[in-house]
């Protein structure tokens, strides 16, 4: 570690306990948090790693309101879902708290009162929305209506779920209360402002000029928010759900979620270390790291330390190393629509196989760029990386140690050129797996232990103790000797990637284990007697993946069919205003199919011939993916008699029949309820 500092401070953003985390959490933020922290500690280094639920905000309230239930049962509910989940991944922070704690309460009631108290806000007068029946302001998400931009129902306040537009709340085409139904007012009240501007200096300095080392993609949204001129930011809101604000006049005012959750890192080590906990915030050689998605980037590097710079006394992140998004087999994450692999189902549907999601999460995280998760990919690269390499390799060392040698760790003869290689093999990987994950590059980390994993299982292949037993058993123990100290090498590399594997090959090889032995040549000594094979991973089986594939299918389908039926609802808005020559232009008239034949290569278009009464006539019609010919001939219709003749691929077609198109695009033809003759006017 840096000699700057003594000790780590490893924070993981607080997950929102209005739903269960899902890979793209655990890709994100936990899993490289959980290596990081686990490679400190097998180096010995003091750790503290701190997290917890983050339980204020508006859409803890809406779900609240939906089930029928309170915030604090959906809170604790998902909380406890959320807190086993990471649990049973080998997340184990030190502690897992929530923001709705009496400890956090009072800390954070402390910490905006010293900003208060110190003239560090700035109090300000606006108008918000505000229900008039149900007597409350309304957040951005209460108020719901027509996008402006799609024109789907039911948007609000700040976004389109459809279109994914972001909106203010007085572009909603009539908006409406989510609790009453009433049309909200604007309605005056004061709010208290954290006044960033006023910390832009110091925040170019600190990070632009200072840290320059962070990632890429983080260092580069901060500078563009620098760029962009920081605002003031309310840290307040009207709300019933939260930490009440803590002056005289206040009442039925919390303070914003996104105030209390970061100062929640702070309550939790209190909560855990009551006497110790300032050791960690507060000392110089305390190294404070966030483990974030790219969503939070300017809550963690922005509004926090400008809280903590305005407060004084606390540290400041050394590093925020945030993941950019994990997709899902080629589509967004998201918990709306249920298009996500939740922690807790996965450890219910692969019991045991909790490696095989940390390993492909590391392997494929989205640490430059989005990534995508599939489930084919995470079945290959379980079955052919560690179970057909990783695993193999260890099987193949213990079982033969034990075939010719009882168990007992052979002697290491004379060393042959290709012994040297591997041995040498491993401290170059063992400096390059150091030096990426102090860099956070986990992902070529897991490629430097899998570099050792690949060395054992050629060196087995290439070498063939099985053969050699036959005719050379000196050889054969050099061979098998060099095996288990390979062995012994993974169960140390693997350690922070793999921990339930790599706690079972320990005990396989009955020793203990540090770092600094990585990479030697005699971890193992001889004659040490080693336990029986068990197998470090398990194949993932069709049947298994197929049944994730169908879970997401059903998704798939069922939302598919619930949009179409959404759209099918949506009204087209009407046309601007005509008058009644506009109309009495157009000649309307009743007309029947006679032929009706595809034009060649469309999917969409009928060349029809109809008898209009007046004349026989050709019209083609983009109609084809509602009728077949079949369907149309005979039919009597309505056409637009006197529409401009136009050539569509190659036809010239002579009218327009007249169809009535739903919000879908759905086209049905327009009938007369009974039958006239060819010819008969419409209007
Ligand atoms: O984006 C989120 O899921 C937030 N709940 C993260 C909060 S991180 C911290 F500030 F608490
Ligand atoms: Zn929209």
């Amino acid at each position: 570690m840096d000699k700057k500092f003594k000790r780590t401070l490893v924070t993981c953003a607080l997950p929102y306990a209005n739903g269960p985390v899902h890979i793209g959490h655990l890709a994100g933020v936990y899993v490289p948090a959980d290596i990081y922290v686990r490679y400190l500690r097998m180096r010995g280094e003091d750790v503290l790693y701190v997290c917890g639920s983050d339980e204020h905000g508006v859409p803890i309230t809406i779900k609240a309101r939906q089930q029928g239930c309170s915030p604090q049962d959906i809170v604790d509910k998902y909380h406890s879902i959320i807190d086993g989940s990471f649990k049973a991944l080998g997340i184990n922070f030190d502690i897992y708290g929530r923001t709705s704690s009496k400890v956090h309460e009072a800390n954070a009631s402390e910490f905006f009162k010293k900003l208060y108290d110190e003239g560090k806000f700035i109090s300000r007068e606006s108008e918000q929305y505000y229900d008039p029946e149900a007597k409350t302001f309304l957040a951005d998400r209460y108020i719901v209506g027509t996008c402006p931009k799609c024109g789907a129902e039911g948007a609000y306040g700040d976004q389109c779920e459809k279109c994914g537009a972001t909106l203010s709340p007085e572009e909603l085409i009539n908006p409406k209360s989510k609790l009453s139904g009433a049309e909200p007012v604007r309605k005056k009240t004061t709010h208290w402002y954290l006044p960033l501007d006023r910390y832009e200096p110091w925040l170019r300095e600190w990070i632009l000029e200072g840290h320059k080392e962070w990632r890429p993609n983080v260092y580069g949204q901060v500078k563009s928010w620098l760029d962009g001129g920081l605002q003031p930011r309310a840290v307040t809101r009207d709300l019933d759900w939260g930490v009440p604000v803590p002056i005289e006049g206040a009442e039925g005012k919390v303070l914003y979620v996104w105030f209390d959750a970061p100062i929640g890192y702070i309550s939790n080590t209190i909560e855990l270390l009551p006497n110790d906990w300032e050791k960690w915030w507060k000392s110089e050689d305390t190294k404070l790291v966030h483990f974030i998605g790219k969503d939070n980037i300017v809550f963690h590097c922005i509004v926090f330390p400008a809280m903590l710079k305005a407060y004084g006394g606390y540290v400041l992140p050394e590093n925020v190393p945030a993941n950019e998004f994990l997709n899902l087999e080629g589509d967004k994450i998201s918990t709306s629509r249920n298009w996500a692999v939740w922690a807790h189902e996965y450890v219910r549907d692969f019991p045991g196989q909790e490696d095989a999601l940390r390993y492909v999460l590391t392997a494929n995280a989205p640490e430059t760029k989005d990534n995508d998760f599939s489930w084919k990919d995470f079945q290959t690269r379980n079955n052919s990386e560690l179970v057909a390499i990783f695993g193999n390799f260890v099987n193949r060392a213990v079982v033969l140690t034990h075939k010719y040698f009882g168990g007992k760790v052979p002697a290491c003869g004379e060393l042959a050129g290709i012994d040297r290689e591997v041995l040498d093999g491993v401290p170059e990987l063992r400096a390059s797996l150091e030096k990426n994950i102090e860099n956070y590059k986990f992902r070529e980390a897991l490629k430097d232990a899998m570099g050792i994993a690949r060395l054992g299982n050629k060196y087995i292949s290439d070498t063939e103790p099985w053969k050699v037993a036959k005719t050379d058993m000196e050889r054969c123990a050099t061979i098998l000797n060099i095996s288990l100290q390979l062995c012994a090498d993974l169960a140390i590399a693997f350690e922070p990637f793999t921990p339930f594997a790599t706690a079972r090959l320990r005990k396989m090889l009955g020793i203990e284990l540090g770092w600094d032995m990585l990479g030697g040549n005699a971890i193992i000594p001889e004659g040490h007697m080693i336990g029986e094979a068990e197998l470090l991973f398990t194949k993932i089986e069709d049947e298994q993946i197929q049944a994730q594939l169908d879970r997401l299918e059903k998704i798939r389908a069922e939302r598919e069919a619930a949009e179409k039926a959404e759209a099918a609802k949506q009204v087209i808005p009407q046309k601007e205003e005509c008058s009644f020559e506009d109309f009495e232009k157009m000649d309307i008239r009743t007309a029947t199919v006679l032929e009706a034949e595809r034009v060649p290569k469309t999917d969409k278009l009928l060349k029809l011939t109809i008898d209009t009464g007046i004349d026989k006539r050709v019209i083609v019609s983009g109609i084809a993916e509602y009728y077949s010919p079949e369907d149309m001939v005979g039919k009597q219709i309505c056409i637009l008699a006197n529409l401009k003749p136009r050539t569509i691929r190659g036809i010239e077609s002579h009218g327009m029949i007249l169809m009535a198109k739903q919000g879908d695009g759905k086209m049905r033809f327009i009938t007369p309820q009974d039958a006239v003759a060819n010819g008969a006017v419409v209007g």
